[in-house]
């Protein structure tokens, strides 16, 4: 099998590659990814020498590229994960979120349905979603794969409608695809632009903690290596045309969470008591932030027998630890752009 895994110098995507990489010597993992900000090749440093794993730097949005690309290697599957992921960015530039997540996406799915024609034997497009598309819970009910698509940020709505068009490819053309629609991930390699990886470097370096509203927003958290053992198995024996939810049944109210990861650190990095929890502050709210996120992975759970192996008090102290054995890692994704990112969005220096 030679696999095409998109966006695998990412958060998830690493992990994705690593997994498939070192489990699956006989296949040959193809990561496909243009390197942008939130790309690094630091992530998945320890596999560049495997013999059944080749990078290559490049941008889904050039169609005419990814055609020579799949006339090159003849892939036989594709996994889909390289996006703009971060909602806030979304709201600043919605348009690089249409290019990457839709304009890409479709690009993805023609160079597939060239290479492929009409044999579609042994052929798979996986493409990888996420739970904001069900748009926002009130506080009690779980998203299913039933649940009707309701998007409220930019982001949010190109995921969606990356979604549609991978359905819509599996209708008109026949194109073989799986869809897994999963929750808020955590753990190493995490750009620290999202709420746990930017907490953590934050309490390292002593800097407030800025929460939005009042903190009593939901998400479902999920350690990234179980969304990762998620996909594989939806990847090999999932069905073709379905969609699988995946959760970690495993919800926090931010504010939460938050105190947590500040009792957790003060611990780990000897501090006193509730000392972290000085930095908390209370900024201006997300616009159209959405209220709850909970995802029912029960589909995934009882066809494929698959479920989160991590508890979070584990997850997070193995995150909270991994950062702290890479400050060098944090160090170098924190300058560079990112110190004028952190200034226009949060009004202060990095
Ligand atoms: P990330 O932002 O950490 O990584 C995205 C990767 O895609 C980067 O390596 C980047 O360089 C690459 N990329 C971006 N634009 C590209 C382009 N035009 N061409 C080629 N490569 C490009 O994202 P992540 O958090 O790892 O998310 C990966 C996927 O999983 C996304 O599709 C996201 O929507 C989905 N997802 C994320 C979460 C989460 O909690 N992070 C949850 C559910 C689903
Ligand atoms: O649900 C899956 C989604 O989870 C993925 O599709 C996205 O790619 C991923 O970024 C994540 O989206 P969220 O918006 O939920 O994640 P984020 O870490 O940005 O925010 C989590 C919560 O924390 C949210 O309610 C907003 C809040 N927050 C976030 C930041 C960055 C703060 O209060 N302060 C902050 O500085």
């Amino acid at each position: 099998m030679k696999i095409l895994i998109t966006g695998g110098a990412g958060f998830i995507g690493s992990h994705v590659v690593r997994r498939m990489v070192k489990r699956y010597p006989n296949y040959h993992i193809y990561n496909l990814d243009a390197l942008t900000y939130a790309g690094n090749l630091e992530n998945i440093k320890d596999i560049e020498s495997f013999k059944n794993y080749t990078f290559i730097k490049g941008d889904i949005t050039n169609a005419e590229f990814l055609n020579s690309l799949f006339l090159k290697y003849k892939f036989s599957s594709v996994i889909h994960l390289a996006a703009e992921s971060h909602v806030d960015r979304s709201i600043i530039d919605p348009l690089a979120f249409v290019k990457t997540n839709v304009i890409g996406t479709v690009n993805l799915l023609n160079a597939s349905k060239e290479l492929w024609k009409d044999d579609f034997t042994n052929k798979l497009f996986y493409h990888v979603s996420t739970d904001e598309v069900y748009g926002s819970l009130e506080n009690c009910g779980l998203f299913t794969e039933n649940t009707s698509y309701k998007p409220n940020s930019p982001y949010a709505a190109s995921k969606a409608s990356s979604d549609h068009f991978v359905r819509a490819y599996g209708e008109t053309y026949n194109l073989p695809f799986i869809i897994s629609n999963c929750s808020n991930n955590y753990g190493p390699n995490h750009f620290p632009e999202k709420l746990i990886p930017l907490f953590i470097n934050n309490i390292i370096n002593k800097k407030s903690l800025p929460v939005y509203g009042d903190g009593n927003y939901t998400r479902d958290w999920l350690y990234v290596e179980d969304h990762a053992k998620a996909i594989d198995l939806a990847f090999h024996k999932g069905k073709t045309g379905e969609t699988y939810n995946i959760g970690g049944f495993n919800e926090w109210k931010n504010i939460d969470l938050v105190k947590l990861l500040c009792k957790q650190m003060d611990t780990i990095l000897n501090r006193p008591g509730g000392e972290s929890k000085k930095l908390i502050t209370f900024v201006k709210d997300r616009p159209g932030h959405d209220l709850r996120y909970a995802i029912d992975a029960t589909k995934i759970n009882e066809e494929l027998d698959w479920k989160p192996s991590v508890t979070f008090e584990e997850g997070l102290l193995k995150t909270i630890n991994w950062y702290l054995e890479n400050q060098e890692w944090l160090k170098n994704v924190t300058s560079g752009s990112y110190v004028e990112y952190y200034s226009k969005m949060y009004n202060q220096k990095a």
